[in-house]
């Protein structure tokens, strides 16, 4: 078979999706599209689009009005406890705001070690100490970080710390919302790079919400373009971004600032 034509198993498929709050109005309507494994997609939009609306549904958050969500071929429809437990296991968030993120009272050691101890029982505490040093570490930080409590790190810390707690497990997707919108701009080039380098040596999949085109660009193979809940373009990213055919992705291309390179050395 040629290779790039194989055919890739579906990990998430998403058919004529709507999501509507109480009892206001569809906040997303027919949204289609499938992840395949080891995929990069990218959510962009204009704010009040239904980014955050589209992954709180898919992470089972809040739910469906109509259409379908099917994680490993099976519809959250018919998720029980169980099958929630172990998406949740195989499907990690990652979040905009990372102090809010993690538990204040938890030293980063136990942030860190929580997911293995919920999820990993069969694990004995020097290899789950093992896997959290090791995570640590691909995201850059050292085992000082281990006793620090989120409120003594910056925030560029903190999200490296949710990273590697979304990380630890293994999963097949990472989902990010807005990972890098609260961090100061150098730190954000940081962050990215961090996420393309993770992705590209663990291969999981990652879903990437963001306003800004050029970090979606360089980080996500496919894009996805949501305008009031309607998908109004799809394709790759070279594509849809590199050359817009319509008015609304050729403005928000417009709205954003190239994104910086990472620093070398420094620390964030
Ligand atoms: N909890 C809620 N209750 C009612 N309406 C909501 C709620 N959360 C979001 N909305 C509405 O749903 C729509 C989509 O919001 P959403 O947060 O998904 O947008 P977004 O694309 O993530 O925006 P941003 O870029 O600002 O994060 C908006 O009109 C918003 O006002
Ligand atoms: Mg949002």
């Amino acid at each position: 078979m040629t290779r790039g034509l194989e055919s890739k198993s579906p990990l998430l498929q998403v058919q004529e999706l709507a999501v509507r709050y109480l009892a206001h109005r569809d906040v997303l309507r027919g949204v289609s599209f499938e992840l395949t494994t080891g995929d990069t997609l990218g959510i962009c939009g204009e704010s009040g689009s239904g980014k955050s609306t589209l992954v709180r549904a898919l992470l089972g958050l809040i739910p469906v009005a109509r259409g379908d969500i099917r994680w490993f071929g099976r519809s959250v429809d018919s998720h029980g406890t169980a099958q929630w437990r172990a998406l949740r296991r195989t499907v990690q968030p990652v979040f905009q705001d990372p102090l809010a993120s993690l538990d204040p009272r938890m030293r980063v050691l136990d942030s860190l070690a929580e997911p293995l101890q919920v999820h990993r029982s069969d694990l004995g505490r020097a290899a789950r100490e093992e896997r959290v040093a090791i995570a640590l570490e691909r995201v850059g930080l050292t085992d000082a970080a281990l006793p620090r409590y989120p409120h003594e790190l910056s925030g560029g810390q903190c999200q490296r710390v949710c990273i590697a707690r979304a990380m630890i497990l293994e999963p097949s997707v990472l989902v990010c919302d807005e990972p890098v919108s609260a961090l100061d701009v150098s730190v954000q080039a940081q962050i990215v790079a961090l996420l393309a380098d993770l992705q590209r040596d663990s291969g999981t999949a990652l879903i990437f919400v963001s306003h800004n085109l050029a970090i979606v660009r360089r980080l996500c193979r496919r894009v996805l373009i949501l305008r009031q809940g309607n998908i109004v373009a799809a394709g790759s990213s070279l594509d849809v971004l590199g050359n817009p055919a319509d008015a609304y992705t050729r403005r928000l291309i417009a709205a954003v600032p190239a994104v910086p390179r990472p620093a070398s050395g420094q620390e964030t």
